[in-house]
């Protein structure tokens, strides 16, 4: 379920890893990334964010635009980026903001430096890189990474698989029944078109609460 990729978009000679095209293309998706804020990618949920100065992990944070905006707002905020372009750039674009970046990915995300749970983890635009048994993995670690009563938001991009990269059709439904199995509590759910306005894209929210 969920492994159906768009058509004509991946094919055999498709990159093996989640974060293939990243580095190549990183001064490019730098710029991309920060022409949005925080409010307007996370306006919809900003309301079941924990009071500060909570322990927020983003995971796959990119350029750290949404690390940097939780910072700013008091969170203490660890930004996990596999990429190291990207760190790089994020670090030059937010180095006044308070945010402990690190070297690390999902599915196992281990965080050796950084031990003790999050009150939320965001993963923004990341969780149709993984594949199912990655998604999986990816679950059950981040479950073990919240408090109880920890949040865990998710935005999933639909449609074509952008060139270089590697993406899954993984939907909202199956999303939900996977965290379900977790113990995860879906507490918000909303779809939304794209902020960049490309016609062919869209996004789904998804909002978690661990038991
Ligand atoms: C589309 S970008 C989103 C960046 C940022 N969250 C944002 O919304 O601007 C996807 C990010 O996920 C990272 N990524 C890819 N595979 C990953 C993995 N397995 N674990 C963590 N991050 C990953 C990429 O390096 C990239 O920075």
């Amino acid at each position: 379920m969920g492994e159906q990729v768009t058509p004509g978009d991946v094919t055999a000679t498709a990159p093996a890893r989640s974060t293939t095209g990243y580095a190549v293309a990183a001064d490019a998706l730098a710029v991309q990334y920060e022409q949005v804020t925080f409010d307007e990618v996370h306006r919809d949920v900003q309301e079941l964010l924990p009071a500060a100065p909570a322990r927020i992990l983003d995971v796959g944070a990119g350029t750290g635009r949404d690390a940097a905006a939780l910072a700013a707002r008091g969170y203490r905020v660890v930004a996990a980026e596999p990429t190291a372009e990207l760190r790089a750039h994020g670090q030059r674009i937010h180095g006044d903001r308070a945010v402990d970046w690190v070297d690390d990915a999902l599915p196992d995300l281990p965080l050796h430096r950084r031990p003790g749970r999050f009150d939320a983890v965001f993963a923004t635009a990341v969780w149709m890189y993984l594949d199912a048994e990655e998604r999986r993995k990816a679950t059950a670690r981040i479950v073990a990474l919240l408090v109880p009563g920890g949040r865990f938001f998710v935005n999933l991009r639909h449609g074509p698989v952008p060139e270089g990269r590697r993406m899954f059709d993984v939907s909202a439904a199956e999303t939900v029944r996977l965290a379900r199995t977790h113990g995860l509590r879906a507490v918000h759910r909303g779809e939304r078109a794209d902020l960049h306005g490309r016609a062919d894209v869209r996004w789904s929210r998804l909002v978690f609460e661990s038991a």
